[in-house]
């Protein structure tokens, strides 16, 4: 077997680039397949990151499917408490954002509830070596950063798990953070394997690339590398405006009046000036120039205001959808059903091709319309 070649990421750009245009050119030709692990609501850093990309996806005319990856969550902790909520509020984060399952193109259901995808992953885990699993440096890092003593079996697994999210719908474009490149990597190769091993003539599942996106990665107020409830340092989309102001001044700054756009020598101000930036459309360094020497305080206020202002909209939008669960329940119903359909298409299609789509015993049939109905005896008679 090749190994998995987990590649450079100048080329992945390059080529991320390239079908960057081909999507614009051709929307419909492609199916987007992302995600998340519903660890809690979403903050600004999700917002700039990775959600205002899938609406800009979604509005080009790509069709969209979003997995909730409710099991994945389990793989670095004993139990996921108040998934329920979890879920729910992220798909009300989604919607509030601008992803629309009203419009025919886009669907997001919890994995969970697909057991076909979920199916999917016995086969692809004969196509991978545990040697692969255990060099992926996602996986590495996310077991170091748990602290766990005893790491379990779908740490390792939930890549081969992933690529099943991936293929269930044939998806051909993964817009992706650096970090979740490994997991892409995998999938890719799961893709070929399985159709240089069962393919035939007609290879099963396309090779999906990867969509880098440009969005910049925002920092923890902290000044940490990520933004993260769980650290504290995030600026929640539920927020209201007054936790918003409050949760900036606590930010990290420095000791110079003078805010200048450094990224380097002083982050945790070029992160706040990259944020007033996303929210202005102005350059971060004109931004700092036309504050000048006035001090932190000043940029935190000018902050806290334009993202309550970016965020207004969505903020209404959100808690209009907070007192209507029964539209969120539907969301999650019509996507389930149509990620079904879809799953349940490509598990026979693999399964043909395995050679496991058994011709039944007649007798085993289920019935069909002109069948006459048979006589089954009891067990014992
Ligand atoms: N592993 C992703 C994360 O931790 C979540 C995820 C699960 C995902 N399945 C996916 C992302 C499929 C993209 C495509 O954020």
């Amino acid at each position: 077997m090749e190994t998995v070649d987990y590649g450079t990421f100048e080329a992945t750009l390059e080529r991320s680039r390239r079908l960057e245009q081909a999507l614009e050119r051709d929307p419909a030709r492609f199916l987007v397949l992302t995600g998340d692990r519903p660890t809690g609501r979403l903050h600004v850093g999700h917002l700039f990151g990775s959600l205002e990309n899938r609406v800009r996806l979604q509005r080009m005319g790509v069709p969209i499917f979003v997995v909730i990856a409710d099991y994945q969550v389990l793989t670095d902790r004993e139990c996921a408490d108040d998934i329920e909520d979890s879920v729910h509020q992220l798909v009300v984060d989604y919607v509030a954002a601008g992803l629309d399952p009203e419009n025919g193109r886009t669907f997001i259901f919890p994995h969970s509830h697909v057991p076909e995808l979920n199916q999917l992953l016995l086969p692809f885990l004969t196509l991978v070596t545990n040697a692969e699993l255990s060099r992926n440096p996602t996986v590495k890092e996310e077991i170091r950063a748990s602290g766990q003593q005893q790491i379990n079996a779908a740490m390792y697994t939930y890549p081969v798990h992933q690529a099943a999210d991936i293929l269930f719908c044939k998806a051909t474009v993964v817009p992706v953070g650096k970090d979740q490149l490994p997991h892409l990597e995998l999938t890719r190769t799961i893709a070929r394997r399985f159709n240089a091993r069962y393919g035939g003539e007609k290879p099963v599942f396309p090779e999906p690339q990867p969509l880098l996106s440009d969005a910049p990665s925002i920092l923890g107020l902290d000044g940490s590398e990520k933004m993260s409830k769980s650290r504290n340092n995030a600026v929640m989309l539920s927020f209201s405006e007054d936790e918003t102001t409050a949760c900036i001044k606590t930010a990290k700054t420095d000791m110079d009046r003078l805010i200048t756009y450094d990224t380097v020598k002083r982050p945790e101000v070029a992160n706040l000036l990259l944020l007033l930036s996303l929210c202005t459309k102005k350059a971060p360094e004109a931004l700092a120039s036309e504050i000048g020497d006035v001090g932190a305080s000043r940029l935190k206020s000018l902050l806290s205001d334009a993202l309550n202002e970016y965020l207004r909209p969505l903020r209404q939008r959100r808690r209009d959808l907070e007192t209507d669960p029964q539209f969120i329940h539907g969301v999650l119903r019509k996507g389930i059903t149509r990620a079904r359909e879809v799953a349940q298409q490509t598990l026979a299609e693999v399964r043909q091709a395995m050679g496991m789509a058994y011709e039944v015993d007649r007798n085993h049939r289920r019935p069909g319309p002109g069948d006459a109905v048979t006589h089954v005896p009891e067990a014992g008679s």
